[in-house]
């Protein structure tokens, strides 16, 4: 693997090595302090980000690398007009390795064939997040002690958010994985996702507008933002924000050992109140976000 812009650039086997590697991590720290001295990792972030991009940094910095880059596309020379391939191509040159952020669906495919460097996609539109999928694996492996055998409810926007189409994509090539869809009919998951990804797979999946129906029967409930910048009509987005919230009512039900998951940023998809729950993982998976981007940037590195 030279470059990670889609979840499915990954085989098993490789993801399987990056949450080893990971789980080591968190339990070894001081073995990996030194092993990206004198790397430099590129942010290249033309959209905005917390978790993603100070992840990255974070990882690199423990990893003993050094980081440059930038956060907005105003603040680079996107803003005077430069295309994507001219700033990775120049930006090639000054570091290791680019994690990079952008608004156009394709754009880290482009970068990726003009610089020599390695590219990571950390989000590109509402296509692929395939680093918040790594994460999402690392947490579930690590909350509930297997990638299989799981019944998973994704609530929210299932059109426009990119973490649910990598987390799906990346699911299914798991046994007996199963799941409920649960969206307004306007924020259902792209067809391509139901013919070519779940039914192609033969994939169980049930598709919902009630967060209540199948709360008891999950494993895990990912719950997504919607997806305010992805809008063309402010009055849909105002319409369809609040459709889902999850309280510590509509938990009543739900297993005991349930795991709460969510990208983050939250807005208010889930009450704080939930925070509490002991089910509510979703700070931890921001958390395990930082070991296995330090495990992807020792895998595209070569560095062992
Ligand atoms: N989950 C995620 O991608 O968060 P940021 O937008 O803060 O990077």
């Amino acid at each position: 693997m030279k470059h990670l812009i889609d979840i499915k650039d990954l085989s098993v086997k490789e993801i399987d090595e990056l949450i080893e590697i990971a789980k080591d991590i968190i339990k070894y720290p001081e073995k990996y302090s030194d092993k990206c001295k004198g790397k430099i990792l590129a942010t290249l972030f033309f959209e905005p980000s917390t978790r993603t991009r100070l992840s990255f940094e974070s990882a690199m910095l423990r990893l003993g690398g050094n980081v440059l880059g930038f956060s907005e596309a105003n603040s680079s020379s996107a803003a005077k007009g430069e295309s994507v391939s001219d700033t990775v191509r120049v930006v090639g040159g000054y570091c290791d390795i680019i994690t990079m952020r952008h608004p156009k669906e394709g754009a880290p495919v482009v970068a990726s064939s003009k610089t020599i460097v390695p590219i990571i996609n950390a989000g590109d539109g509402g296509h692929n997040h395939p680093t918040q999928t790594l994460t999402d694996l690392l947490t579930i492996k690590c909350e509930k002690g297997r990638l299989d055998n799981l019944t998973i409810g994704v609530c929210g926007d299932l059109k426009f958010g990119r973490t649910v189409h990598s987390l799906i994509t990346a699911m299914i090539r798991y046994k007996n994985v199963k799941f409920i869809l649960i969206s307004p009919k306007e924020l259902e998951i792209p067809e391509y996702l139901k013919k070519e990804v779940l039914d192609k797979n033969n994939i169980e999946y049930i598709e919902t507008q009630n967060i209540d129906e199948y709360m008891d029967k999950l494993d895990i409930l990912y719950m997504t933002r919607v997806q305010k910048e992805r809008f063309f009509n402010e009055a849909d987005y105002i319409r369809l924000k609040d459709l889902y919230i999850l309280d510590e009512e509509k938990l009543v039900n739900a297993k005991k050992d349930l795991c709460i998951m969510h990208p983050l940023p939250r807005v208010n998809e889930i009450s704080v109140k939930v925070d509490e729950d002991e089910r509510a993982c979703y700070f931890k998976q921001a958390e395990y976000g930082k070991y296995i981007r330090m495990a992807l940037i020792l895998k595209l590195l070569d560095i062992k």
